[in-house]
């Protein structure tokens, strides 16, 4: 993760978000850059040490691709349900140019970005409503 607070910073991921992200981005306290290492397997000796779980994914880039995307996506949900635990307002967005996002960012590093999430007090005032969400039968069945 990368907490993005300080004005240079903050003008520098402004002209990588899409139109429509632009203030809400700036006038956020903070936004999170929350990125996946692609090469996260390479740490697993430290932080899975019970079974050689390196060699699963060591050569198998699709299978390399999908577990960073699935489990960074997962992280993602965690970090927001740990901010909001703490208070704050979440802001997640996928309008943003990733290749400039990683390019400003995470060069040098092996971390891609996921998404961002704005974080700080949403302005009761400026938000939209919640938005229609499918009931149970429209998004679930049962086998
Ligand atoms: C795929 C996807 C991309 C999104 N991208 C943005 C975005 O770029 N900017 C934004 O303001 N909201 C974006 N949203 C909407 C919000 O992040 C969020 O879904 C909305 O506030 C509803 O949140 P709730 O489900 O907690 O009520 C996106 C939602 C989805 C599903």
């Amino acid at each position: 993760m990368v907490f993005v607070k300080g004005a240079e910073a903050k003008a520098k991921l402004l002209s990588c978000v899409a139109p429509g992200n632009v203030e809400k981005t700036r006038s956020a306290p903070v936004t999170a850059i929350l990125a996946m290492d692609a090469e996260f397997h390479e740490q697993l000796p430290k932080l899975f040490p019970h079974a050689d779980a390196r060699s699963w994914f060591a050569g198998n880039q699709p299978l390399i691709d999908e577990s960073a995307f699935r489990n960074s996506s997962l992280q993602c949900a965690y970090f927001m349900m740990a901010a909001r635990a703490l208070g704050l307002d979440c802001g997640p967005m996928s309008g943003f140019d990733k290749a400039a996002v990683d390019r400003e960012f995470l060069a040098g590093t092996t971390w891609r970005s996921n998404m961002l999430c704005n974080l700080g007090h949403g302005d009761a005032a400026a938000l939209y409503p919640r938005s229609p969400r499918f009931e149970f039968a429209q998004a679930c069945r049962i086998a």
